[in-house]
């Protein structure tokens, strides 16, 4: 059977909500090279959006699993222990972002990680309301908080109102698309002046809120980089008013950016930091990390779960940090992004049909316009060049408000010679769609 027999099936029998975005099947992956059931080859610039950071089938990782595989591969933490979420634990609470001790929950999925976050907030604080950000997403895979705290309504909550109250939207430091309309620098950060002066006054006082949920790098939102003085001002606001900081780096995390953490760009300590996507490489695992002296305050037996922290993921996710720092991967992942953007200014100074190149690491990105001066999103083209790419073995991702962003998710592992024949075929693409 070949992958149009296989998406014939998956039409037949997988529910239509669980949309497909290429429409090809693989059967196995190498380091950075998919193949489909039909022996296809592409370059994956998907990373399963962001996650198989180390490559695919990473012999290292394989090895480690089929290991702990032999030895155990579940047993409910709520239960009794076992050391590899004990010791991952540990590694997390050393290599987490600021000096302050921790205490970690370690969970399946990114959505878990949030709601488990705004849990924690809640409880702890005994405040009620956490503000969130438009054009932010943290998850899809629980009704609650997770989805609830999502800033964008289409796809992800058509149909599923009323969500959990208590959570407020503020607009993030999108700053090519400022909702204020102003240009940074020079802006003196109009968005969180809106914060401080205007709504905690007309829509939540400070007191009444537990927590602020921000991704330093809008993942789904398109790569859109937090501003340098935002992160810091925003850290000053949440301290005035005993507010946690709540950072989420499922997508941005894990070298993607060229550090650990992309909150280590700014120099801020978080009090609460959710992970998940690349920290076992692909495994279902997600941790909440945070400040020993908010987590301790947590009331046992509300929280856990039968599987969360499972054994293997944990090995896995352990071996995963030991290579990330053995390999300097945050220096590679800066290197590579370095290489990438080189090749997207470039980009840019040919076609007008990129409005944008922005990010971190190798988490680079590309806005597609129709018109510079108007900004009007070229979402059409956007698919265009996404499936010429594709034709020409390349796999990317869309995202953005407007759907009108190229999002670059290489694994760091990737060999430079590939990764330049990525970008020739990404440039090939934009090509042909910019000159019709
Ligand atoms: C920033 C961010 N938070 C949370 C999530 C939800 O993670 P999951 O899909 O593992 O539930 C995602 C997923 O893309 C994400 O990018």
């Amino acid at each position: 059977m070949g992958c149009e027999d296989y998406l014939s099936l998956r039409e037949k029998y997988v529910m239509k909500g669980v949309a497909l975005f290429h429409p090809i099947v693989v059967e196995k992956g190498e380091n950075a090279v998919l193949y489909d059931v039909n022996g296809r080859s592409y370059i994956d610039f998907t990373c399963g959006i962001g996650v198989t950071s180390l490559g695919h089938a990473n012999r290292e990782l394989v090895d480690t699993a089929i290991e702990q595989l032999k030895k155990l591969w579940h047993m409910c933490f709520m239960v009794v222990s076992y050391r590899p979420y004990i010791e991952l634990a540990r590694k997390l609470a050393e290599i987490a972002p600021g000096n302050s001790e921790k205490q970690v929950l370690l969970q399946n999925s990114g959505s878990e990680a949030v709601e488990n976050a705004i849990k924690i907030a809640r409880q702890v604080t005994g405040r009620t309301y956490i503000v969130s950000y438009e054009n932010s997403f943290h998850g899809r895979g629980t009704y609650g908080y997770a989805l609830s705290a999502t800033g964008k309504y289409k796809p992800y909550k058509v149909g599923f109102d009323p969500l959990v109250p208590g959570v407020e939207f503020i607009p993030y430091p999108y700053c090519y698309r400022c909702p204020f309309k102003q240009e940074y620098p020079g802006c003196g950060l109009t968005c969180l002046e809106y914060l401080e002066k205007w709504f905690i006054h007309s829509r939540v006082p400070p007191e009444r809120i537990a927590g602020v949920l921000i991704e330093m790098v809008q993942g789904e939102g398109g790569f859109v980089v937090a501003p340098g003085e935002y992160v810091k001002e925003l850290k000053n606001f949440c301290e005035k008013h005993s507010i946690l900081l709540i950072d989420d780096e499922v997508q941005c995390g894990w070298c993607r950016t060229g550090k650990m953490w992309a909150i280590e760009h700014y120099d801020v300590e978080p009090d609460i930091m959710v992970t998940a996507k690349a920290i076992a490489n692909g495994l279902p695992l997600s941790a909440i990390v945070g400040r020993k002296d908010v987590m301790e305050k947590t009331y046992p037996g509300s929280f856990g779960g039968t599987y969360g922290g499972n054994p293997v993921s944990c090995a896995v996710a352990l071996k995963v940090v030991e290579i990330m720092l053995r390999d300097k991967l945050s220096e590679r992942s800066k290197v590579l992004g370095q290489i990438i953007r080189k090749r997207l200014n470039e980009m840019y100074e040919k076609y007008d049909l990129i409005g944008d190149v922005r990010g971190l690491g190798v988490m680079q990105a590309i806005e597609l316009v129709k018109d510079r001066k108007t900004k009007e999103p070229a979402v059409e083209e956007t698919l265009n060049v996404i499936s010429k790419a594709r034709e020409k073995g390349l796999l990317l991702l869309r995202a953005g408000l407007h759907l009108n962003v190229i999002r670059l998710h290489p694994p760091l592992t990737i060999e430079e010679e590939l990764l330049s024949k990525a970008l020739d075929i990404l440039e090939e693409s934009v090509r042909e769609v910019a000159t019709g």
